[in-house]
């Protein structure tokens, strides 16, 4: 196979993405992702059917999946993004084939209510690995997450405060913090791009720089985009590769994108925090975990009493 696309750490095939991953050596991938169409009859400019019968799709997903599954080296990772009522039934397969890690639900709004149904709100990104545990595991530390007044701690930390690691709070599986595409700049991939801060934290979390990514959905090449801007080797495929090839014509917005979202992690503090901290007084990074009186007490943040006398 040719590629369409060759930078310098990555190959892009404009191919099936069956092509691609039958032709992969396998145990070759450290990292193996994948963000499928959802079987929503959404309308693609690659003209893929995404509106089959439920089983017929489950089918197709294991299909790949399997391949996905044979190209991991021993102890690499393969996340998968979908609905929840995709992933059910699709982790169940990976299991038979994979060590389950963790569900991760991220929070994202992503249809309006539907009466006599719960409010969608979160997608769910699978994460899997090959053998009892992975070889590459350094989840990225997050900031506390403050008052948007000002920058007051919102959670107290159960009184642990000053066992708190200076570089962030841990990493949990529920993902509150990604945002959804909406930026103007990125309107015209709006439609499926993935947030970079999700691609770059998955990539930090279970790749090193060398380590090889395989996305075989590239859809607008985000996962690409995390994979070159940190040294990793990437390969992917997609039917449609000409938005990935534009964005690779201009990555400018993308390295600077990226360089903010990496000065906001693994840090107590964002630099708008630490920007409204400094103006109200709270301390900053340095002395904030023996501090007292640090927490925000803005009133829109209060607990309601109830039983408060009007
Ligand atoms: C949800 S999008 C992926 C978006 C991507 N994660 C991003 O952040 O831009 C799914 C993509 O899969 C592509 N696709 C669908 N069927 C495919 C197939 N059989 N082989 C390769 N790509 C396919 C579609 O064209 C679409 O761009």
């Amino acid at each position: 196979m040719i590629p369409i696309l060759k930078t310098p750490h990555g190959k892009l095939y404009e191919a099936d993405c069956l092509q691609l991953l039958r032709s992969l050596p396998a145990e070759s991938v450290d990292l193996a992702f994948a963000d499928p169409p959802f079987n929503l009859g959404k309308e693609y400019s690659s003209k893929i059917d995404d509106a089959r019968a439920a089983h017929d799709y489950l089918e197709w997903c294991q299909e790949w999946l399997g391949e996905m599954a044979r190209t991991l080296k021993k102890g690499g990772s393969l996340f998968l993004w979908n609905l929840p009522k995709w992933n059910l039934p699709l982790g169940a397969y990976l299991g038979q084939h994979l060590t389950f890690r963790h569900w991760i639900a991220v929070d994202i709004k992503y249809s309006l209510p539907i009466q006599s149904r719960l409010y969608p709100s979160h997608y769910s990104l699978l994460y899997f690995v090959k053998g009892p545990k992975p070889a590459i595991f350094h989840p990225d530390r997050v900031p506390c997450p403050c008052c948007r007044h000002c920058g007051g701690e919102l959670r107290d930390y159960g009184g642990y405060k000053d066992k708190m690691n200076p570089l962030g709070v841990n990493l949990s599986d529920v993902w509150t913090d990604i945002p959804p595409v909406r930026h103007a700049k990125y309107k015209k991939r709006a439609a499926n791009a993935l947030s970079l801060k999700l691609m770059d934290r998955i990539v930090s979390m279970a790749s090193n720089e060398g380590s090889v990514v395989l996305d075989p959905f590239g859809g607008s090449g985000t996962t690409f985009v995390a994979a070159e801007l940190t040294g990793r080797k990437w390969i992917g495929s997609e039917l449609d590769c000409s938005s990935i090839i534009e964005r690779f014509d201009a990555l400018d917005g993308d390295k600077q994108h990226l360089a903010d979202i990496q000065a906001n992690k693994n840090t107590l503090f964002t630099a708008a925090d630490l920007a409204k901290r400094r103006k109200w007084g709270k301390p900053l990074s340095k002395d904030y975990r023996i501090a007292e009186n640090a927490a925000c007490n803005c009133k829109d943040n209060a607990t309601p009493d109830l039983f408060a006398k009007s």
